[in-house]
């Protein structure tokens, strides 16, 4: 198959485009567009024989469940029951925007593969242009999990889809780089005390200000219970060379890199921009605050692939704010393994 990527902005008309999309989507075709957070690979979410196709382009696990994307508030109440007051107030303070919330599905609607067997479902309505009006042009609700092959970083920018993609869809509606650039935050509404499933922009703090007390489980305590987010058990976010986290420090990432090629490594280094002046074999910036550090990190693991480096050393940050989603994805891209003096690989 022949994978089309349109570029779509503001600089060209994009009518045709979209009509395109909206015909492919329509006939239970896969289409991939951007949202503000990562890219997404959509199909209607009501066509199972579509939605199964999103399973085998990513080389998804089965028991992995989609995200339903809307584009108007009123079509939430046709795919869900029990809209508390707390999803309400999350809906009115952060949609549109990069928040995923789960609630009870409504039987037989949805196609069966989006719930992956559940009995929620997780819904969002994104805030980027080209989403919004794929939407509401369509119509339809769209199940899209981000569009990568199973177990990479997602995508940030419509390239990215093309590298994983390309030959496996027939269209990729290409608006750029998203902006946020981690995943949405996922929160289940259904529990008494809503719980952050998946942490990413849109925080525990913000949450705190709206509903009141919500839970935020740390990584161990989510290794160590059921995964509810069935798609945090697996790897995730891996470049091809293994992963090693680093803390921030210009000292210890100078050493570090030392040894490392001292062993005869070929060292990638994912770092801040003033981390640049260091002898590593490779650099890629994270940018200076934590907002660019999200923008730019799957980006910065994705381009470690296009190098010979066969080690790639990560700088963390902190867990405020969006860091908590940072550092989420970056512990899995690391497999949590940290760089120690007197390296051996693990
Ligand atoms: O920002 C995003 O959320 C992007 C864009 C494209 O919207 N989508 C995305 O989808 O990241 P995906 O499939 O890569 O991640 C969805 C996550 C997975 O961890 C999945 O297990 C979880 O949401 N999830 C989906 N439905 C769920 C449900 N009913 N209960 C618990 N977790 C659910
Ligand atoms: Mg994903």
């Amino acid at each position: 198959m022949e994978t089309q990527r349109l570029i779509v902005d503001n600089n060209v008309d994009s009518k045709k485009s979209y009509s395109q999309a909206v015909d492919l989507l329509n006939r239970g075709e896969l289409v991939a567009f951007p949202t503000e957070t990562v890219y997404g690979l959509g199909a209607v979410a009501t066509n199972e024989t579509a939605v199964k196709k999103i399973y085998a382009a990513k080389g998804r696990p089965s028991d992995n469940p989609l995200i339903v994307h809307i584009g108007t508030f009123d079509e939430l109440e046709n795919y869900v029951d029990n809209i508390s007051d707390k999803a309400r107030k999350c809906m009115g303070a952060f949609w549109p925007g990069p928040l995923t919330m789960i609630f009870k599905v409504k039987p037989n609607v949805l196609a069966a593969s989006v719930t992956a067997g559940l009995d929620t479902v997780g819904i969002r309505m994104p805030n980027h242009p080209v989403a919004l009006k794929l939407l509401q042009k369509l119509g339809k609700p769209v199940a899209a999990p981000s569009a990568n092959r199973s177990g990479k970083p997602s995508p940030t920018e419509g390239i990215h889809v093309e590298q994983d993609l390309a030959g496996k869809i027939p269209m990729i509606l290409d608006g750029g780089a998203t902006g946020i650039g981690v995943e949405s935050t996922v929160i289940d509404l259904t529990l008494e005390t809503p719980v952050i499933l998946r942490p990413g922009a849109i925080t525990k703090e913000m949450f705190e200000s709206v509903i009141g007390q919500v839970k935020q489980p740390t990584h161990i305590e989510q290794k160590a219970g059921a995964p509810r987010a069935p798609g945090m058990k697996y790897t995730h976010y891996a470049p091809n060379a293994p992963v090693y986290l680093i803390e921030q420090d210009e000292q210890q990432v100078s050493e570090a890199i030392k040894e490392l090629q001292q062993q005869g490594h070929k060292v990638a280094l994912l770092a801040p921009q003033s981390f640049e002046h260091l002898n590593s074999d490779w650099f890629f910036t994270f940018g200076d605050s934590k907002q660019d550090m999200a923008a730019n990190l799957f980006h910065a693991l994705r381009a470690c692939d296009l190098t010979a480096a066969d080690i790639v050393l990560a700088t963390v940050t902190s867990t405020d704010g969006v860091g908590a989603a940072i550092m989420n994805r970056l512990e899995k891209s690391a497999g949590s393994k940290w760089y120690t003096k007197d390296f051996q690989e693990q």
